[in-house]
């Protein structure tokens, strides 16, 4: 491709990842699926490993979106990264190779929202959201209402400070009970599970907060100097601070072991009492961790291995049209139902006649 052309595609791939990233960071909303995302990430890396010079302030470089104006500032004590993601077997034994293999940690990856909590001599006092890996947004008041989060650590040799980061989220069969509510009620319900904890935490009013059912899992740490050298330690100190800890990790001393884990739990990540969308795995002792370090994004010494989204095919039944309070009129699809993603499907919004030629829909 010409530089001209890259350069074109670039700006307009920057515009597209902007666009996307505000919608699902600041304003709970999903424009395209992960997956979509995620190919638009990946095109913009390969763009600009062909032209480096039209790398310069690329969001691939970056984490998150900008926080917007609704809460306080916090400039976190230590940057909160992403995660670099491997799509195929390929690509997650090319990095096991450059990290220099295992013992690995694998744990499952929850779709939810990032969350940093600061405990100083074990009082919880700052929570606050990713942002943009620099400032994140004070959420602490909503973030007191959550059950699983202890407002103080227990147990022994509590530290002066330590900062504990995981993921916020809802249950499915909550998050269920929480549309259903919200449709009884005339509200437009959330579209995944992930938005509506992001929609419920981030809310003015915590008493909004607190009447919804959300969970947190820590997966790691910021500011905090354990004497502890594994990352399963961390979680077993965790735990003993009263902190919520997945109990679905597991060690593997290589790359087949590890292998062995993901393609296990794609086959059961519908049993999961919330959603995942891969594995993180983790070089497990904390040494290497260190040694291995991080770029201005992601973590040298982690990756998510992202499952592929599913698919599946049914019948077009019927076009139907929702009228909505302001006239608007909807076409949605009844299908003969089928099970994707662990739930069963009955309809489906409808897209433009471009996306139903693209899509294969077919007469019958
Ligand atoms: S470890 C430095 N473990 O996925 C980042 N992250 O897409 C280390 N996530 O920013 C993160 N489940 O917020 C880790 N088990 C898990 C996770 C997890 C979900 C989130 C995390 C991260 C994002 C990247």
């Amino acid at each position: 491709m010409p530089v001209s052309s890259a350069k074109e595609r670039i700006d307009e791939l920057h515009t597209l990842i902007a666009r996307y990233r505000d919608a699902y960071y600041n304003q709970d909303q999903t424009l395209i699926s992960d997956a979509e995302y995620d190919q638009l990430e990946r095109e913009l890396k390969e763009l600009e490993a062909l032209h480096p010079e039209l790398a310069e302030n690329s969001p691939a470089s970056g984490v998150g979106s900008a926080a917007g104006d609704v809460f306080d500032p916090v400039k976190h004590l230590e940057r909160m990264l992403s995660l670099d993601n491997a799509f195929d077997k390929e690509e997650f034994l090319a990095w096991s190779e450059r990290v220099g293999g295992g013992p690995f940690l694998c744990e499952p990856k929850i779709d939810g929202l990032a969350v940093s909590l600061t405990y100083e001599n074990g009082v919880l006092v700052k929570a606050a959201t990713r942002g943009d890996g620099e400032v994140g947004e004070d959420v602490t008041q909503n973030v007191l209402t959550i059950a699983s989060i202890p407002h103080e650590l227990t147990g022994n040799d509590i530290p002066e400070l330590v900062e504990v980061r995981g993921e916020v989220f809802f249950e499915l069969a909550d998050f269920a009970k929480l549309n259903a509510g919200i449709v009884a009620s005339g509200g437009k319900p959330f579209a995944n599970p992930r938005n509506s904890a992001s929609g419920s935490l981030r809310q003015k009013d915590s008493a909004v907060s607190a009447s919804r059912p959300l969970k947190m899992l820590v997966h790691g740490f910021g500011v905090w100097q354990p004497e502890i050298k594994t990352q399963s330690e961390v979680y077993k100190a965790l735990k003993a601070f009263g902190m919520p800890t997945t109990s679905r990790f597991e060690v593997f001393s290589d790359a087949e072991g590890a292998l062995g884990f993901i393609e296990s739990l794609k086959e059961s990540r519908h049993s999961i009492e919330h959603e995942i969308d891969g594995v993180v795995i983790k070089v497990d002792e904390l040494a290497r961790q260190r040694e291995l370090g991080s770029t201005s994004r992601a973590p040298r010494w982690a990756i998510a291995y992202k499952y592929p989204p599913e698919q599946v095919n049914t019948k077009l039944l019927d076009i139907k049209v929702s009228i909505g309070r302001t006239g608007r009129a909807t076409p949605f699809a009844v299908l003969a139902p089928v099970t994707v993603a662990g739930s069963e499907v009955e309809f489906a919004t409808l897209h433009n006649q471009d996306q139903v030629k693209a899509k294969g829909i077919l007469d019958w």
